[in-house]
């Protein structure tokens, strides 16, 4: 099924006062569902379909770049019925391959997916060949990720070439560590959204989002519209970014 906005996509902001980067914390999934006396999996879901139509809202209105926090290092600790119910959203995504590829969607997992069944890492892998020629948007899906994780990772692939002789720790600079990263060549996050009412950036992207602008809602993810990211835009683009300099 092909995917489309429901209203004409026009930008809420001129193109040039759009962020390149957005990243999307999708928080408050189990208290929407509880507030249905429904089991939290149910808020996944729905959740899962806000992602779509946001992600799709995204490429149609011109955002190149938009990361989405799928599952945190932290998320193993919910029950595992819930972990389940996660996976199965992930694979349903995942095997979504034709409409991605046709849609204009480059899908990109971030995070370390070994932690995952087998099935899943091989559909993730699949996903992100198929796609990887696309270039309207570029999904950043956030899984089993962390930012002081990312870190590490980055990190221990810099030790081993200094260990190989092939850098010199003088020569290790800003650059040098985001190149290493998951999301190496992906521009820095411009704004990050996090409905649901917390204040937190709950090691997303710790690194790419230095300079980011941050907007907070009320709104639980399973509610939140493309009206709701307007919104979030109009505010974005009257923000004044110094990246440290003066006026
Ligand atoms: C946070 O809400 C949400 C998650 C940990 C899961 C996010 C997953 C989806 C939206 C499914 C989409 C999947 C794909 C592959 C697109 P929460 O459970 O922490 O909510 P709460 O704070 O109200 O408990």
């Amino acid at each position: 099924m092909a995917f489309f906005t429901k209203k004409e996509a026009v930008p809420p902001v001129a193109p040039e006062q759009l962020p390149k980067h957005v990243g999307f914390i999708m928080d408050g999934n189990g208290r929407w569902a509880k507030k249905r006396g429904m089991p939290r999996g149910f808020g996944h879901i729905e959740g899962g379909k806000v992602y779509k139509k946001i992600m799709t809202y995204c490429r149609d209105i011109g955002i190149p770049y938009a990361s989405f926090y799928v599952f945190s290092t932290e998320n193993w600790s919910r029950s595992q019925e819930e972990i389940n119910g996660i996976f199965k959203l992930m694979r349903e995504y995942l095997d979504d391959v034709q409409s991605f590829k046709h849609e204009g969607v480059r899908w990109l997992v971030v995070g370390d997916k070994s932690k995952f069944p087998q099935d899943i890492q091989e559909r993730m892998t699949k996903l992100e060949e198929e796609t990887r020629d696309n270039d309207r948007l570029t999904s950043i899906m956030c899984c089993n990720y962390g930012g002081r994780n990312e870190l590490a990772h980055s990190a221990r692939e810099i030790a081993e070439l200094v260990k190989k002789g092939e850098l010199e720790p003088e020569d290790i600079t800003e650059d040098t560590i985001n190149a290493h990263l998951y999301t190496a060549g992906i521009p820095d996050v411009d704004l990050v959204i996090r409905p649901s009412g917390e204040l937190r950036l709950s090691n997303f992207l710790i690194w790419q989002c230095a300079y980011a602008e941050y907007y907070f809602t009320n709104i639980l993810w399973p509610d939140f519209t493309t009206d709701d990211l307007d919104k979030a835009l109009i505010d974005f683009a009257g923000r004044g970014r110094r990246f440290g300099g003066a006026e």
